[in-house]
């Protein structure tokens, strides 16, 4: 958890029905607290989100946890590739409409279709609260998830160019002008996480 870095967005209490229901059934996903930190931020650069926009950032990813996916190719370095990226959110889209009806009474909290929107438009960004969604995911990233794009390069899943490049993608695709300023701090920050070529070549040496 960096949440206590001063730059970081503060924690928001969960304060409707659905969003608690929705923190329970995502708590067993191993990237929880990206998601979680993504409403966070979400609600850091736009203070009146909707519960619609909230939901969304809260379980953006979360097909993740269910085996059958699409595949990110890491190695590749492509971190733009739409039949990767539009598989992900619609999937994801899919799995949180699903879960919300079948709820029941406490689905009336959100309009089941707007989530369904945002969440299809998270890594693209889009309109009415799509750029926010899409921008808090891009911080929550930084944020959270710079310690596994280390990982990557330290277990050759991909080159220390391409983490890099994965980074910096993060920060480049935001639209929105208020993100921009924290992003490129959390990139400084995240990019100094990935290993250096002495460490690198230290790793070479202890698995050849
Ligand atoms: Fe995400």
């Amino acid at each position: 958890m960096t949440a206590g870095l001063p730059w970081a967005a503060p924690v928001v209490p969960l304060d409707t029905e659905v969003e608690a229901l929705a923190a329970e059934w995502v708590e067993p996903y191993s990237q929880v607290e990206h998601l979680m930190r993504a409403r966070d931020w979400l609600v850091h650069l736009h203070p009146g989100a909707t519960v619609e926009m909230r939901v969304a950032a809260m379980t953006h990813d979360i097909e993740r946890m269910f085996p059958g996916g699409p595949v990110l190719r890491h190695a590749d370095g492509n971190w733009d590739d739409p039949f990767y990226l539009f598989p992900h959110s619609l999937r994801s889209a899919v799995a949180v409409s699903m879960w919300l009806g079948a709820l029941g009474p406490v689905s009336a909290q959100v309009s089941v279709p707007e989530v369904r929107r945002l969440i299809a438009l998270h890594e693209v960004g889009g309109r009415q609260g799509a750029d926010v969604v899409q921008a808090a995911d891009s911080l929550s990233y930084l944020e959270t998830l710079a310690g596994l794009t280390r990982e990557w390069v330290l277990s050759g899943t991909c080159s220390r160019e391409a983490a890099a490049g994965k980074l910096t993608y993060t920060v480049e695709r935001i639209r929105v002008p208020a993100a921009r300023e924290p992003a490129g701090q959390w990139l400084v920050w995240a990019m100094d996480q990935l290993p250096a070529s002495d460490e690198l070549a230290a790793v070479g040496e202890a698995v050849r």
